[in-house]
Order: structure tokens, then C-alpha cells, then sequence
């Protein structure tokens, strides 16, 4: 098969493909992505020189880009992973969440239809269904969920499943969506909760937790993620949605205080900051549909994740190091700022 993979020089998009352009020798991965702040080829070093790889360089909001790739290509199956992502940031600007998550994606899909692709495979999220209460542990996120979404990253992802729900109905586009909890581990860039709080811990600087920290979050170890979606191109039903999460809810506090105690970092250097507005409150999957359907299961606990993602973390300084200079450096300023 030859798969486009695009974003993949991101954090998921990276360990998808660092994984399985290894596994899958058979098949030919192509990697497009614009490389925006969040993207970085030193990720994908790895495979740079395996004959099954290539990397183009190229946005997905550009439909002549996008129509003479397809053309040159003839992909068998499209995985789109390219999106903004961070919730912070669309608070901040959410017209480029628009942009890039909705119409970005769009391009891809009328490509794939005009090109006859066997596959468009959506990476979505659990932020689509919006949040659940704190005191209903019983309640999780289904597949039939209502959408229901808080923030502008959250509304653009929501508006993009609801277009390949649509592509699908209409015009019979092969489509397959995935909606995954909060990943993390190896390549995660330094803005999201835990690479932040592990890089922040080792300089011995405070760690910004917005209100209270008793916002949950149901964390699932990168690549159990791309292994469910490695399932889904190749066994999942088309027109279906498919959620995946590891029942690993945890309070941003404890996801913290772990960090600390693994780095042995005192707890004083939590630092309670103003909370993100229209901040979700619980996050929590039921992949139940996953596992009885395509036989699939995580890897790893959160104690087990949480460890190997540290580990890493500590032996790959240059990966992180390089990126928290420069504009990143003006970036936690300004959003970081005004929470004090
Ligand atoms: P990321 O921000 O680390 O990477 C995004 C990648 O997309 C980057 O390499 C970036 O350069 C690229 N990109 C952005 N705009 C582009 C454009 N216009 N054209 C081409 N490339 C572009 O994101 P991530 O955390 O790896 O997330 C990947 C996907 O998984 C996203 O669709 C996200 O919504 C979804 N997701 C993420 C999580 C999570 O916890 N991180 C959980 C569930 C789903
Ligand atoms: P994040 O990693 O941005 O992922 P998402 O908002 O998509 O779930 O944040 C995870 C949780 O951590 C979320 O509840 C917000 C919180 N958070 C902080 O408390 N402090 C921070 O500096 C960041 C970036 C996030």
C-alpha cells in the first residue's frame, strides 16, 4: 500500500510513522506537512533513509499542492493527521484552526475523491464530545455521544468529522474516523501539559496548573494510539467512528505530582495560575468498540507510559531543548503572562 501520512513530522503523525515504516517494510509512506511551529524533521531522523519514506514539505490548504501529489502519488490510503492543536492557542487565534482543521482537510478529502483513494482515515479526538461532570465517574465518552465542543480547536475538530461523516453519506468516500484521548510520550512538543511540566521540573521552574488542577484527563501512551489506527486502515469498518482510550483518568495535579516525584523535584514548584477559559473538565473513553471489533488493547498503564515517556525525555535533552528557545520562548511569555 502506499500510505500519505500527513502531519507526520508532528507528535502522533511522527511516532506513527517512526513506528511503522519499520513494521510495514511492504508498504510506502509519504509524509506531508508544513512543518508550522509544531513540526520538526529531526523527529523522523530515523527513517529519513528507509526506502519506503519520503517526506514532501507542502500545506494542506493548498489544493494545487495537494491535486499534483495525488496525481504523481496515486496513495491507496490517506491519514490525516495534520491539524493545529493546541487548545491554548485557539483561544488565542482560531482562525487558523478553521483553516487548516476544517478546510485544510477538505482538500484532502476532494483529492481523495477525485483520485479514487481506497481510504481517508480522520485522526479525531475525545475533546469532540465536549466534557463530563467530576462526580459521574460512570459516565463515558461513546461513539453516539452527542458532539458537544467547548473550545475553537475542539469545535474545528468536531466540524471536520462532521464533513467526512458527509463525504461519506454523499459521495460514498471511503472514510474511517478515530477519536483518541490525550496522548503523550516520546516527541511531544513542550506546550501540552506533560512535556511542558517535564521540561519546566528539570530547570527547577515553577509549573503553571490552570485553577485547580482537578481537571481530568484520560491519558493514553502515543503509540497504543497509532497501533489502533494502524488497525483501523486496515481492518476497520468504512463510515464508522472508532474511540480509543486506555481508562487512565487522572487529575492534572496527579499527572504532576507524579512528574515531580519521578524527577525528585519538590511539589513547591506547583504554581496555581488562571484557569484556560471554557476549560473541559473531564475527559473519559469508552473504547469498548475497538477492543470487541478489531481485538485491540493498550500496551501500556499509565504508570508504565508516564516512566519510559520521562526516560526519554532525560536521554533526548537536544530533541526538547532545541525547540524551548527562539519563538517558543515568546510564546510562554505572552500566554503565560497574564495567568500569574
Ligand atoms: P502536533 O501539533 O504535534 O502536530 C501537528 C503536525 O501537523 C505538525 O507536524 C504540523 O507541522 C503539521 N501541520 C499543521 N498545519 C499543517 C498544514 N496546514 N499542512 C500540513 N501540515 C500541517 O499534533 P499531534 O498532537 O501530533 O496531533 C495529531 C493529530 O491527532 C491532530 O489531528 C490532533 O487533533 C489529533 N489528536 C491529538 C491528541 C493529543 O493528545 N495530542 C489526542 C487525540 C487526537
Ligand atoms: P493540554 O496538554 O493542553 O491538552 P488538552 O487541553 O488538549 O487536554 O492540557 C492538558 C490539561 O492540562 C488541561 O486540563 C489543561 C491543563 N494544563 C495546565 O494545567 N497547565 C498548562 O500549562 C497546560 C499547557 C495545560
Amino acid at each position: 500500500m502506499k500510505i500519505l501520512v500527513t502531519g507526520g513530522a508532528g507528535f502522533i503523525g511522527g511516532n506513527y510513522v517512526l513506528t511503522m515504516v519499520k513494521k510495514h517494510p511492504e508498504d510506502e509512506y509519504v509524509v506531508l506537512d508544513a512543518l508550522t511551529y509544531a513540526g520538526n524533521l529531526e523527529t523522523l531522523k530515523d527513517v529519513a533513509g528507509e526506502p519506503n519514506f519520503r517526506f514532501v514539505k507542502g500545506d494542506i490548504r493548498d489544493r494545487e499542492l495537494i491535486d499534483g501529489l495525488f496525481a504523481e502519488e496515486q496513495f491507496d490510503v490517506v491519514i490525516n493527521f495534520a491539524a493545529e492543536t493546541h487548545v491554548d492557542r485557539s483561544v488565542e487565534d482560531p482562525g487558523i484552526f478553521v483553516t487548516t482543521n476544517i478546510i485544510g482537510m477538505q482538500n484532502l478529502m476532494d483529492a481523495c475523491r477525485k483520485y479514487n483513494t481506497g481510504r481517508f482515515h480522520q485522526v479525531s479526538t475525545d475533546e469532540v464530545y465536549g466534557d463530563l461532570p467530576l462526580d459521574r465517574p460512570d459516565l463515558l465518552f461513546r461513539e453516539d455521544t452527542p458532539i458537544h465542543t467547548s473550545s475553537p480547536y475542539s469545535a474545528s475538530k468536531a466540524g471536520a468529522d462532521l464533513l467526512a461523516l458527509a463525504y461519506h453519506r454523499t459521495f460514498g468516500l471511503p472514510v474511517t474516523i478515530s477519536r483518541c484521548s490525550n496522548n503523550y510520550g516520546p516527541y511531544h512538543f513542550p506546550e501540552k501539559l506533560i512535556p511542558l511540566m517535564i521540561s519546566r521540573a528539570l530547570a527547577d521552574e515553577s509549573l503553571p496548573v490552570y485553577g485547580n488542577g482537578a481537571n481530568v484527563r484520560d491519558w493514553l501512551y502515543v503509540t497504543d494510539h497509532c497501533n489502533a489506527i494502524d488497525m483501523i486502515i486496515r481492518r476497520g469498518r468504512v463510515g464508522e467512528v472508532y474511540n480509543i482510550g486506555g481508562h487512565n483518568e487522572k487529575t492534572n495535579l496527579e499527572v504532576v505530582k507524579t512528574i515531580l516525584k519521578a524527577l525528585d523535584k519538590p511539589e513547591s514548584l506547583i504554581h496555581f495560575v488562571k484557569d484556560r477559559p471554557g476549560h473541559d473538565l473531564r475527559y473519559a473513553m469508552d473504547p469498548t468498540k475497538i477492543e470487541t471489533e478489531l481485538g485491540w488493547k493498550p500496551e501500556y498503564t499509565f504508570d508504565t507510559g508516564i516512566q519510559k515517556t520521562i526516560e526519554w525525555y532525560l536521554n533526548n535533552r537536544e530533541w526538547w531543548e532545541n525547540i524551548i528557545s527562539g519563538d517558543y520562548q515568546n510564546y510562554y511569555e505572552r500566554m503565560y503572562r497574564d495567568r500569574q
